[in-house]
């Protein structure tokens, strides 16, 4: 699996992780075991005891330590072996690999690489689901599909016109309306102007708005994102810049994580929501859209990666709203070669 290793990505809600339940999941191919001890610190390590190969996720928190509950060998939170029942020397192979943890905007994140850069200035900020700024739902979503293809499907959103024509609305000038892709600091920035267009979600309806899209698409798969829907006529008088803040007759944001579990299975993090104080229907409206806009997108990417692995060597024929899926590959793929050169990704 290509994937950046020197990175954060998310494993989960910070909700998701309650204090005295180690979670198990894989990133990377890797089985991990999170947890959170008594004291509130999340926690995490290879999810495979050192004495007969038992997922640590199956024991139980002791203090700051974790057991596992095969045969009750005992763990500090550094991965090291810190008590064996019947047992009195601990040799000192005895440890398992542990791993960089940070809580930061609602998710818990890992990092997969060499534990020496783990840099948190490294995690990208977003608005959590806890910030008084924002009304946000958020949820989770498995898909039997590489995280290549989903990070594909959010750097290139021309497919809103036909993959969601029945849930966001969005009609073909979507499409034919061309973004501006900018590289930022591990990410890309993305930027759509689109005229002239009906409300999210209400195809038919006759009042339209101009809308403003721009979000920033980190490494290893984090997405930000902001939708403002401006008077009719806008993008006309101002050009094609930010519009000035306040303007907005609508702002909507989202945030959106893709973590690769396995080379073939992803989890995806997102939240979404208006900016505060909003109307909790109008909140729940855009809320139902999006839960039924992303079955659609997992339906597609499904189906493409069944069809990709009849014959993986088939090429694909890149076009012109693949920009921005273009420049983040390559940047994914100069990172890899990066730490592959150095053989600092642990
Ligand atoms: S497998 Fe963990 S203590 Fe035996
Ligand atoms: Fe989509």
């Amino acid at each position: 699996m290509t994937y950046v290793r020197n990175a954060w990505y998310v494993a989960g809600w910070t909700e998701d992780i309650p204090a005295g339940k180690p979670k198990g999941m894989m990133i990377l191919d890797q089985p991990v075991v999170i947890w959170r001890n008594e004291a509130g610190a999340v926690h995490a390590l290879e999810d495979r005891c050192v004495h007969r190969l038992a997922p640590l996720s199956l024991g139980r928190c002791e203090g700051a330590n974790l057991r596992c509950m095969y045969h009750g060998f005992l763990f500090d939170a550094g991965g090291r072996v810190v008590g064996i029942p019947g047992q009195e020397e601990i040799p000192s192979i005895a440890r398992v690999r542990s791993y960089p943890v940070a809580e930061q905007d609602s998710w818990v994140w890992v990092w997969m690489g060499d534990p020496a850069r783990a840099d948190e200035g490294l995690i990208p900020r977003v608005n959590g689901i806890d910030d008084p700024g924002w009304a946000l739902r958020h949820g989770t979503l498995d898909y039997a599909a590489e995280a290549r293809l989903i990070n594909d499907n959010l750097t290139d959103f021309s497919h809103l016109s036909f993959v969601h024509a029945d849930s966001f609305g969005a009609n073909e000038d979507f499409a034919n309306t061309q973004a501006k892709v900018a590289m930022i600091d591990r990410g890309v920035r993305i930027e759509r102007w689109v005229v002239d267009q009906p409300p999210v979600g209400m195809p038919d309806s006759p009042v339209h708005f101009d809308f403003y899209l721009v979000y920033d698409y980190f490494v290893p798969g984090i997405l930000c994102l902001t939708v403002k829907a401006l008077p009719l006529g806008t993008i006309e008088r101002i050009g094609h810049v930010e519009p000035p803040e306040g303007i907005e007759l609508m702002h909507l944001y989202s945030a959106q994580a893709v973590t690769p579990t396995t080379s073939r299975t992803t989890r995806y993090f997102f939240s979404n929501g208006l900016r505060a104080p909003a109307d909790p229907a109008q909140v729940d409206f855009v809320w139902d859209i999006t839960l039924k806009a992303f079955a659609e997108d997992n339906e597609m990417i499904e189906g493409q990666q069944r069809i990709i692995d009849l014959d993986p060597d088939r090429r694909i024929m890149p076009a012109a709203g693949d920009k921005g899926t273009i420049l983040y590959n390559r940047l994914v793929d100069r990172l890899v070669r990066e730490e592959q050169k150095t053989g600092k990704a642990a």
